[in-house]
């Protein structure tokens, strides 16, 4: 697929169109497994997340470590804390350390610029992904001074009033994207994304968001499907369904051959062999949870989310057969966006 995309009402209709048929369906995921076969052959990259902190200061409607959920125990790590799960995680294989959390004030940026610094010093190998939230260009700049090569910052939902439903007023869709640009400004590797099936979501906010990527032209892309959380206001909502969330990988996979599409754990939490199916759909990445046992229950952004077996980075050797059993090898190479040359210091 090249050229521009169909405007939003046009392609609102074959998104869901492919979400209902069968055999559009099944011919549009092996066009996706085919070109993710033609650009990465049956590697499937691997990354640790180690989930920072659960502490923030938004209040997303739907997310379960949102600021007013009163019944979640927070916690938040400490460099040690982080540096231990990187030397654990380098031994087990990972070349990328991705640190997530909430949008924590306690960290100052220079505490997190400190943290990135020390483990490219201990891992000049490695690339050091940050998944923060919104931050001012000082910041961001400050830390990829300090070695961080990647970020990830998903758009949520590309149409301004489906924004406007899941966030609070405080929150917009323009700062978040303002945001992503200015990531991609600096040199980052910039990764956007989007949840499918989220309350009140249309066919048209899908193809927005479509339309939007294809504006930001993002090196990777994390969508999975909505999930609800019990102590949220989305407590009891249907969950996104996995075709819908395959149909977006595949689309994606299709504009944006060499993305780097990361098979989700919430797709793994809505169906057993999702993060299978989410391969066999053209996703190329799979990233197991690295953060210390005793905090994974706390990240719970959403009801049910898998930590053990094959998400859990210590079941690396799991995760590589059950790879392999639908024809895809792991692999540990840092993985960057093909031909990504990182321009500026370190
Ligand atoms: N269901 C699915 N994904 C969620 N996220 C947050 N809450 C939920 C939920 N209830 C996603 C958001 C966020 C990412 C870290 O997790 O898209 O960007």
């Amino acid at each position: 697929m090249s050229g521009p995309l169909p405007p939003i009402d046009v392609l609102a209709e074959q998104i869901r169109f492919l979400c209902e048929d069968d055999a559009a369906f099944e011919a549009l995921r092996t066009a996706a497994a085919n070109t993710a076969y033609r650009q990465f052959r049956n590697r499937i990259y691997i990354r640790g997340l180690i989930e920072m902190t659960n502490y923030c200061r938004n209040d997303c409607y739907y997310c379960g470590i949102r600021n007013s959920n009163q019944k979640l125990e927070r916690y938040r790590l400490t460099k040690e804390a982080v540096v231990s799960c990187c030397i654990e995680g380098y031994d087990l294989g990972f070349r990328t350390f991705v640190l997530q959390g909430g949008e924590d004030g306690y960290y100052r940026k220079e505490d997190i610029a400190d943290i990135v610094s020390e483990i490219k010093r201990r891992f000049p190998d490695c690339a050091v992904t940050l998944s923060l939230g919104e931050y001012d260009g000082d910041a961001y700049q400050m830390w990829f001074d300090a070695g961080a090569d990647r970020y990830l910052l998903r758009h949520e939902t590309a149409g301004k009033e489906h924004y406007a439903k899941l966030h609070p007023k405080e929150m917009s869709p323009e700062h978040r994207k303002q945001c992503l640009y200015r990531l991609r400004e600096i040199g980052y590797q910039v990764g956007s994304g989007f949840m499918v099936g989220s309350p009140y979501q249309t066919y048209e906010d899908l193809a927005e968001d479509l339309h939007f990527l294809k504006e930001l032209e993002p090196h990777m892309i994390g969508i999975g499907p909505y999930v609800p959380h019990k102590d949220t206001p989305f407590a009891g909502r249907q969950a996104g369904t996995l075709r819908q969330t395959l149909v977006m990988i595949a689309l994606l996979r299709l504009l944006f051959p060499q993305a780097l599409i990361p098979s989700t754990t919430a797709l793994s939490t809505i169906a057993p062999d999702g993060r299978e199916q989410g391969f066999l759909a053209g996703a190329n990445v799979v990233m197991p949870n690295l953060s210390p046992v005793s905090v994974r229950d706390k990240y719970m952004l959403y009801d049910n989310k898998r930590n053990t077996g094959e998400e859990s980075a210590q079941c690396l050797e799991s995760l590589k057969r059950c790879a392999r059993k639908a024809g895809y090898e792991i692999v540990t190479d840092r993985g960057d966006y093909p031909g990504f040359i990182r321009e500026g210091k370190v």
